[in-house]
């Protein structure tokens, strides 16, 4: 949700500033801007069109002198996307440009107010404010000038701030949102990301709420929010910038289908060590687990529908009720949550606003916070009790593939260890899934060989307008997510029903030749299943199942078959997964759809 990048050095600023917004682009894609200071003038270009463009207008950066700069990518909240509304926003004086992610929630009275004092707005944006707050503050300190404006905002941001008073600063602040420095030699950088900074250095700092970072080519110091010196270290990354590149794929997405056996080995590999799961990152112990009567698992989008499998496996392996609910519901809810709640927080990025909202709900009642989370160092990582990275790299693609996958990994590790902490599975029944979730990589290898008729399904497939997935128990979960890839990615209306739930209303749209995508993997409801095909079948529609490998009778109903390796049947939607994420990818791609950014989407939605 908008992506930030600034840079200060001796190298010129605008063409790093592109390269760094172009791998922050998943964020946010609708305008983009750069602004660069050069000697006293600050220099903006924007566009409403991808970073391409603004390398186009100047000459891929060359035509914009300067060695300080700060560049914006936008997903727009307040404001259409115009580049009026575009970041970097300016000053009157055009001495201050300011970039953001977040929203500044009571921008509406900061106007007012700085409108009284005969301050001229230009835009619609929330971010306004903020560069005119820092000209009604500026006294000759920059930094003061950022301790006053930070005390006046409320709601979330990562602010990239130059100033042509001075010269030789870029400053950085941060409430809510992310926001990461990088530390060069000679050079610095800020990011929302570690992908925009990688090729440049791996050694990175990350501002904790409230801190503000005046970051100069000498060093970077750290104040906190009162302007107090805040010693701080940093951290080296452990990845390379192949990670956050394509690799000779057309797609990021496809990439990172490709990764899931790699990125669930990851996962998985780090924690069992002589047959036995040991989760060494979390504190949970079985007295812990025991005074637990109740476990919510919380997140948004696929981290939600990767919940909703974890609600099937937690439960048959714990005897605890789960229950899932949505992020932006729990937050608004008056929900029944006290210190024998497990609150279990799934998240790719770690800065989904509307979980961090959640979280903090929950905890703010009692809860015990496990969170699950892929980026290192995240916010939901350092509000949460006890924290599982899911070790799955960067995820470039606004739809998860491998993002979702670790997580259930995770989900599927943490049962397995409760259940043995807790006494409901034996040492041995605990080995033998143990062995099954050694074997899951290469059974989403298998998937992905398998379904190499999935190209051809998709041409087959790829005009309907409205398709409906079914199943029960794991296999309706998995749908969930088979339908969110579909339709996110293609933008075809897409709809997932528990399948005996269908005829309760739902049937009613089917008709001639509706496409409709059945999930028979979960064998003890096969034959439930299979009347539900029958239904649908018998209204015209057409069935595309999934199945496990051997299994023939599904032929005797479904049109055509996407086939998946045996597996446990508690990890069934690791590999079931698969061929509905190819699905998705080539029917979007034969719709000639933007894959990798879907219209109106962003990555990392850090607004409610
Ligand atoms: C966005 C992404 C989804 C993701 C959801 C939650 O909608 O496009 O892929 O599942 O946010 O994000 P999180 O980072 O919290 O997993």
């Amino acid at each position: 949700m908008c992506g930030i990048v600034g840079f200060i050095g001796e190298r010129k600023a605008a063409p790093i500033l592109f390269e760094g917004l172009e791998r922050l682009e998943y964020r946010g894609y609708d305008s983009a801007g750069i602004a660069v200071l050069n000697k006293d003038v600050i220099t903006t270009r924007k566009t409403t069109e991808r970073i391409k463009m603004l390398r186009e207008i100047t000459e891929n950066g060359q035509g914009i002198p300067g060695s300080l700069g700060i560049g914006h990518t936008r997903w727009a909240t307040h404001g259409a996307p115009s580049e009026r509304n575009a970041h970097p926003h300016v000053s009157n004086d055009g001495k201050f440009a300011v970039v953001h992610n977040g929203i500044i929630e009571n921008y509406i009275t900061l106007k007012e107010e700085l409108i009284q004092k005969g301050f001229i707005f230009e835009s619609e944006t929330d971010t306004e404010v903020v560069v005119h707050l820092l000209a009604n503050y500026y006294k000759g300190n920059l930094i003061e000038a950022v301790v006053k404006a930070a005390k006046r905002l409320e709601g979330s941001y990562a602010l990239g701030i130059i100033c042509a008073h001075e010269p030789d600063v870029l400053v950085a602040v941060r409430r809510l949102s992310p926001l990461i420095l990088g530390v060069g030699i000679g050079e610095s950088f800020i990011a929302s990301d570690v992908t925009a900074l990688i090729s440049h250095t791996k050694t990175v700092m990350y501002l904790e709420d409230g801190e503000i970072a005046e970051i100069k080519k000498s060093g970077i110091r750290v104040f906190d929010k009162a302007g107090s010196p805040v010693e701080k270290s940093t951290t080296e990354i452990n990845w390379n910038i192949d990670a956050a590149e394509k690799s000779g794929y057309d797609h990021f997405m496809m990439k990172e289908i490709m990764e899931q056996p790699r990125a669930v080995r990851a996962t998985l590999e780090p924690r069992i060590k002589n047959g036995k799961i040991k989760l060494d990152d979390i504190s949970i112990t079985a007295a812990d687990l025991k005074n637990v009567n109740r476990i919510i698992i919380t997140a948004c989008g696929s981290a939600s529908y990767a919940g909703q499998v974890g609600r099937y496996v937690l439960e048959e392996l714990l005897r605890i009720p789960v229950e899932v609910d949505l992020a932006s519901e729990l937050r608004y809810r008056n929900p029944i949550i006290n210190e024998h709640t497990l609150l279990i927080v799934i998240s790719q990025s770690g800065e989904t606003a509307d979980t961090i909202a959640a979280l903090k709900e929950a905890k703010g009642r009692g809860a015990r916070v496990l969170s699950l989370v892929n980026v290192v160092g995240s916010t939901i990582a350092k509000m949460s009790d006890d924290v599982l990275y899911t070790w799955a790299g960067p995820e470039i693609a606004v739809a998860t593939t491998k993002g979702y996958s670790t997580q259930l990994a995770l989900l599927y590790l943490f049962g397995v260890y409760a259940a043995e902490l807790l006494g409901n599975r034996t040492g041995e029944e605990c080995a033998e899934m143990i062995t099954e979730l050694q074997n899951l990589p290469e059974q989403i290898e298998q998937a992905l060989i398998l379904n190499d008729n999935i190209i051809t399904l998709a041409q087959k497939y790829h005009k309907n307008q409205s398709i409906f997935f079914i199943g029960r128990n794991i296999d309706y979960a998995v749908s969930m997510e088979g339908s969110l890839k579909l339709k996110e990615i293609s933008y075809i209306h897409s709809e997932a029903y528990a399948a005996g739930e269908l005829k309760h209303g739902t049937i009613s749209l089917i008709d001639n030749d509706r496409l409709v995508i059945a999930l028979a993997c979960y064998e003890r409801l096969f034959d439930k299943l299979m009347s539900n095909i029958k239904e649908v079948k018998a209204r015209g529609a057409k069935v595309l199942a999934t199945a496990i490998v051997g299994n023939t009778k599904i032929l005797t109903e479904a049109d055509d078959v996407m086939y998946i390796p045996r597996t446990n049947p508690l990890f069934l939607a690791s590999v079931e997964v698969i061929p509905l994420q190819l699905l998705a990818y080539y029917v979007a791609r034969d719709n000639g759809c933007d894959i990798d950014k879907p219209r109106n989407l962003a990555k990392s939605v850090t607004v409610e």
